[in-house]
């Protein structure tokens, strides 16, 4: 099929890369030329592991385009996806849409025959009726629909999530479209995921309550792993415990820092904010946003505490930075708060992160990117496992051990507490 995916961010370059991977003819446009003249080059604008190689396979045999003229990509397509941001708007909870009526505009001066306009950003429920209204005041109503097409890639993960996915959900109010999506994606289905096939506000919807339902997951660990803490119990042993419960599930009850990223906490607000307009309490999720908030205040006053609360003059090292493993990205990553918390305190920092320095870090006050794991580890007080990169999976800290000792606080749980209690360290983990 011919497809275009209007925005590489994320969440378009990628399923533009893997539906010409698939085998349709797919061209990602974006009005930034700099950004599409690198990916013409091979040259990747974000780190997901195995992009830039698909991106060079289907770029070369030709079934990937990229191009900055969104008219002309909309007339060679029979199939649109609008794959642009919406972030936070500025001084609220709601979800910034500007873009994606932009395009949906910028859309409507270009069909002239059929053409499913595919809505792949995550927007609140009645975003889709207020596409299609735009859309019409152009383009007859016969030759259009407007589709929801949820996408649950993770960052790190996208390319696998995106081949494997458990569902592909389509949301539309007409059976062509819905036939046409679901042949686009066979590939996917006779590989095992699920086709779910539903309204277009529901689709709509299904996103912002699984993005929703996984914050809350983890947010209740996070909250049994407090409990945890004051009662000598390792969260680890209770994750297992409920997870086996096929009714709860395994995944997503990993305790750790506050959960950051691009998806949840955005979602979570912006969920609340449709809610709102629409006169319907969302209290859960309400308390999940409070208790995320809330979260990096609660493990910087256990740093304190496990610091004795001296934390001027002491050498505070950082494995990992990315709000998780797998991605350069430092959206809402708890090292945001924890850092700047430790630099007016007077500690001094130093991280390593195998993505590099970070600009975040660039104006505070004794904070500096080390280049090796060793370098940050060496000299150092207290060691801060914050991201699950493999890298720091297997550390010899046996080589540390000779001389003078620091803690080790594992965000992550990634240490056996006994192994490294074993070495001579003091160790304190997540919930344990
Ligand atoms: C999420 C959704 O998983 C994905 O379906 C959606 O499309 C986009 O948002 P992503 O933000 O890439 O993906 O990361 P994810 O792996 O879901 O993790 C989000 C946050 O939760 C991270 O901060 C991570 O560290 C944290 N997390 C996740 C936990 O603390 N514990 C867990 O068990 C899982």
């Amino acid at each position: 099929m011919k497809l275009c995916m209007i925005g590489t961010g994320y969440v378009g370059l990628v399923s533009g890369v893997c539906f010409s991977d698939l085998g349709n003819d797919v061209i990602c446009v974006d009005k930034d030329i700099k950004k599409i003249n690198n990916l013409k080059k091979g040259i990747i604008p974000i780190y997901e592991p195995g992009l830039e190689e698909l991106v060079l396979k289907n770029y070369k045999n030709k079934r990937l385009n990229f191009s900055s003229n969104l008219k002309e990509s909309v007339e060679k397509s029979d199939i649109v996806f609008i794959c642009v941001g919406t972030p936070t708007k500025k001084n609220s909870n709601r979800a910034d849409l500007s873009q994606v009526y932009a395009v949906a505009k910028e859309i409507s001066k270009s069909v002239k025959k059929f053409k499913i306009i595919i809505n792949k950003s995550t927007v609140p429920v009645t975003t889709g009726d207020e596409l299609e209204k735009i859309i019409s005041k152009k383009v007859n109503k016969k030759f259009f629909s407007v589709v929801s097409n949820p996408e649950f890639l993770r960052e790190g993960e996208a390319i696998r999530d995106f081949i494997y996915p458990d569902r592909v959900v389509v949301g539309s109010n007409d059976s062509r479209s819905q036939k046409i999506l679901k042949s686009l994606y066979s590939p996917l289905i006779s590989k095992g995921a699920k086709f779910v096939s539903t309204k277009r506000r529901a689709a709509e919807l299904i996103k912002y309550a699984s993005n929703a339902f996984l914050a809350t997951k983890i947010t209740f660990i996070n909250e049994i792993a407090n409990l945890c803490e004051k009662t000598g119990i390792d969260i680890e042993d209770i994750s297992i415990g409920i997870g086996l419960d096929k009714r709860i599930g395994s995944r997503f009850l990993r305790a750790g820092p506050a959960y950051g990223g691009s998806c949840f906490p955005k979602d979570t607000k912006a969920l609340v904010s449709t809610a709102d307009k629409f006169k319907t309490n969302l209290s859960v999720i309400k308390s999940v946003i409070r208790s995320n908030h809330l979260r990096s205040d609660l493990l910087s006053k256990r740093l304190s505490l496990i610091l004795k609360n001296k934390i001027k003059n002491k050498v505070v090292s950082f494995l990992g930075v990315t709000f998780k493993a797998n991605t350069d990205d430092m959206r809402d990553s708890s090292s945001l708060k924890l850092i700047p918390f430790l630099s007016r305190k007077g500690a001094k920092i130093k991280y390593y992160d195998p993505t590099g320095l970070k600009k975040e870090f660039k104006k505070l006050k004794n904070v500096e990117f080390s280049n090796s794991i060793h370098e940050t580890i060496k000299g150092s007080d207290i060691i801060i496992i914050h991201t699950e990169w493999n890298d720091f999976k297997s550390i010899n800290f046996k080589k540390y051990s000779k001389n003078k000792k620091p803690i080790i606080y594992d965000m992550r749980n990634i240490y056996s507490p006994n192994k490294i209690k074993k070495l001579g360290f003091k160790y304190f983990g997540i919930g344990r």
